[in-house]
């Protein structure tokens, strides 16, 4: 059976004009980017040609683009390396924040900082009255994500910024889920330091930038030979990075034919999910057009995801990278979703090869899936 993948939040398929750049570095060009020879001279080109590819995508410049291992490595190095160079106060971030940016803000709440969690409204979006609120005290550091990997929701990020700013804190966005969806510019958004990563944009996973203004300061989390300024040592993984640029690329020049192609997709599943009776959380607020999370009263979301899955689609029940742990989602919650029937949530996340054809199928499967489950929980009753 062809299985059918609609979990692109969790991460994309390589292109192949990706794999075609990165296979001669993983291959003849297998120099280390900080040898002297011309094995290390080429792999160091490389490596700022792809260091501009980014920078353009986001817009910012090549010489505040670090590279990182992973979205994760890029969020904790700015929560936890601001938070090593500053004295002490207060960290806002918003509830809907990936674990990658919500664990390292606890962990500056151990050592002392005060940690404020922001209030969103039932939609998703922060509270503006709420952050207002938060910044009358002394602030370092603000972190509000560009866009929630579960529902898509996008957050006003440059008003954030703007507020956080004229109290002095330094401001970050995750815009891990952004990119590639819609347009993401570093100088637009006006924040210090944004997150974006190479595996949710159809590049490799292993690499990843923090876009970083040059007057933040920051402790890196490791120490070694300096590499990337001193930002992050540690020998660079050239074939992920070089794959990360070209994927930057193309991002930037497909994004408007894309997005009105996911956006067309998605109008069509959720036509479709609210005549099976479904609940689409986040809908009415700005989300990404790719994105699509809905519940189903009674349905046990995992549950729903197995059928599926058995069925030949492959979605995901709330965050892909928290899904080990189980319970009802945190957004959701935060959201102020009942319990219950944030326990139901599905994530369906469309991709640039994804066609109607497909999503049709997967309409057809949801409604087969979910009267086995019905039929199912009545036999249990
Ligand atoms: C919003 C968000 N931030 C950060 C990450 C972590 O990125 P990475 O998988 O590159 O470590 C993810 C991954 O799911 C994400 O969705």
């Amino acid at each position: 059976m062809n299985q059918v993948y609609f979990d692109h939040n969790a991460t994309t398929p390589l292109d192949d004009a990706v794999l075609d750049a990165m296979l001669p570095y993983l291959r003849s060009e297998f120099g280390n980017a900080s040898s002297r020879h011309s094995f290390g001279a080429r792999a160091r080109r490389a490596v700022e040609r792809a260091r501009e590819q980014v920078a353009e995508a986001v817009g910012a410049e090549a010489s505040q683009v670090v590279f990182v291992s992973g979205g994760t490595e890029a969020n904790n190095l700015f929560v936890k390396g601001t938070g090593e160079s500053l004295k002490p106060s207060q960290i806002v971030v918003s509830p809907v924040e990936h674990p990658c940016v919500a664990k390292p803000a606890q962990e500056l709440a151990r050592r002392g900082w005060k940690l404020r969690k922001l209030k969103v409204e039932a939609l998703g979006r922060v509270e503006a009255a709420d952050l207002e609120l938060a910044l009358s005290e002394p602030t370092g550091i603000v972190s509000v994500m560009l866009a929630n990997n579960e529902t898509g929701v996008i957050q006003d990020v440059a008003c954030v910024a703007q507020a956080a700013r004229s109290r002095g804190a330094w401001v970050h966005s995750d815009a891990v889920q952004a990119l590639g969806k819609i347009s993401v510019d570093f100088s637009a958004l006006d924040v210090h330091a944004l997150t974006v990563s190479a595996h949710k944009i159809y590049g490799p996973k292993g690499a990843a930038a923090l876009v970083l203004d040059k007057r933040i300061e920051l402790k890196p989390l490791l120490s070694g030979g300096g590499h990337e300024k001193g930002m992050r040592s540690g020998t660079e993984n050239v074939p992920a990075i070089v794959g990360f640029g070209v994927a930057c690329e193309l991002a930037r020049l497909r994004l408007d034919k894309l997005g009105a192609h996911l956006q067309a997709l998605r109008g069509r599943f959720e036509r479709g999910v609210r005549s099976y009776g479904g609940v689409i959380f986040g809908d009415g607020a700005e989300r990404l057009p790719n994105t699509s999370y809905v519940g189903f009263r009674g349905i046990d979301g995992d549950a729903l995801v197995i059928e599926l899955d058995k069925l030949g689609y492959a979605v995901a029940s709330g965050s892909a990278c928290s899904s080990l742990k189980s319970g009802a989602s945190d957004v959701l919650l935060a959201m102020g979703v009942e319990p219950e029937l944030a326990q139901s949530a599905v994530r369906v996340s469309l991709g640039k090869d994804n066609t109607v054809e497909q999503v049709q199928e997967l309409l057809a499967a949801l409604e087969a899936a979910l009267a086995r489950l019905e039929k199912l929980s009545a036999v249990t009753i």
